[in-house]
């Protein structure tokens, strides 16, 4: 089967669908002792369980196992390409060691380029410090690639964002971005950026889930021919989405999961949606939603989750040296 594509306004086309590759921490990059350290906190793990549960916080070796399967689901994701597809990652310099881990695989698997399309985004810091451009330099080499397909500003810190876009504008006619967009916009944000642009962001990359439906960022975004790409379109699948008897009637109605309901949801929204997932049969899942369309109705019940409930920090009051 093809891949499911939208059109961007400068006419280039996007999976529907892609693999959030998120945060990896690489084991090898921390050495001996780290390791050592993260063996002995987890011996603890039993005795610190209250601690764990008060915390809301994962066991940190349990969050490194789950990690180091990112790599398997870069592979599998590739080896999925034929007839003609393309596959899209949703990488960042911020996350850690993911951009690598990107690369190494890449090169690996012998697909050509031409068939992986590839978002990463500026860190804050390069914002601040005036490194835009170094910081693209550094995700080409940490990506083996003399490209971006989709160069994004992670989040619109206040005072350095609107110079730093137009950096971006430039940096797009330098030939190694194919479009700039931006992320973690709200309508405002993006009314503030149309002011000095003149570039227009192909692409806002928000939170956006069940319980964070972004409606009025999408209608904005539609008006001026930006793409909505949902993060966290999963919203985690917290305890408030999965114990819903709602969504599971809907789900039992259509023979499909929970998450091939959202998935399908941001689809017929028109939302790209990036899943993150270490699990060979959950990626597979999340991609096997073209077989069935959700009838208004059940569209509207889902319309009703929304909530404002927020995974992430809200771009309006959040501390940007900590993202
Ligand atoms: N631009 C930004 O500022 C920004 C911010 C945050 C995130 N992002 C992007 O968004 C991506 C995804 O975000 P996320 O990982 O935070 O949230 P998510 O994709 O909404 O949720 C991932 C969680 O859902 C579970 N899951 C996935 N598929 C499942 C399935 N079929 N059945 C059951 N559980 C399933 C995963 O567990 P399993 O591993 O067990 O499947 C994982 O715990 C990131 O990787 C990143 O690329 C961007």
């Amino acid at each position: 089967m093809e891949t499911v594509s939208f059109r961007l306004s400068n006419g280039m086309m996007i999976p529907a669908v892609g693999f959030g590759v998120g945060t990896v921490k690489d084991l090898r990059a921390r050495g001996s002792l780290y390791i050592a350290r993260e063996f002995a906190l987890e011996k603890a793990k039993d005795l610190f369980v209250n601690h764990y549960k008060e915390n809301n916080r994962y066991p940190i070796l349990k969050d490194i196992k789950k990690e180091k399967m990112i790599p398997q689901m870069i592979q599998a994701k590739l080896q999925s390409v034929w007839g003609g597809g393309k596959i899209l990652f949703d990488t960042a310099r911020a996350y850690c060691y993911s951009e690598e881990v990107l690369g190494d695989e890449m090169r690996k698997c012998g697909i050509s380029r031409d068939n992986i399309f590839i978002i990463t985004k500026v860190t804050n810091i390069a914002q601040r410090q005036n490194t835009v451009v170094k910081d693209l330099e550094a995700s080409l080499r940490n990506l083996r690639t003399d490209y971006i397909d989709l160069y994004l500003l992670h989040w619109p810190q206040t005072d350095t964002w609107l110079d730093s876009w137009k950096v971006m504008e430039q940096i797009l006619s330098s030939g190694k971005v194919k479009g700039i967009g931006v992320c973690n916009c709200k309508p405002h944000h993006l009314e503030e950026l149309l002011r000095i642009a003149d570039v227009i962001p192909l692409v806002n990359e928000c939170e956006c889930h069940l319980l964070l439906q972004q409606n009025d960022t999408r209608k904005y975004c539609r008006e001026h021919g930006i793409k909505l790409i949902a993060h966290t379109p999963l919203g985690r699948l917290t305890e408030q989405i999965r114990g819903s008897k709602e969504l599971k009637e809907i789900c039992n109605k259509y023979q499909i999961s929970l998450s091939q309901l959202i998935m399908r949801w941001h689809y017929q929204l028109g939302d790209v949606s990036i899943p993150n997932t270490t699990s060979l049969s959950h990626l597979s899942e999340n991609e096997d939603i073209w077989d069935f369309e959700l009838l208004p109705e059940d569209m509207e019940v889902l319309k009703g989750f929304d909530s404002d409930v927020r995974i992430w920090p809200d771009p309006d009051c959040c501390d940007f040296t900590r993202l």
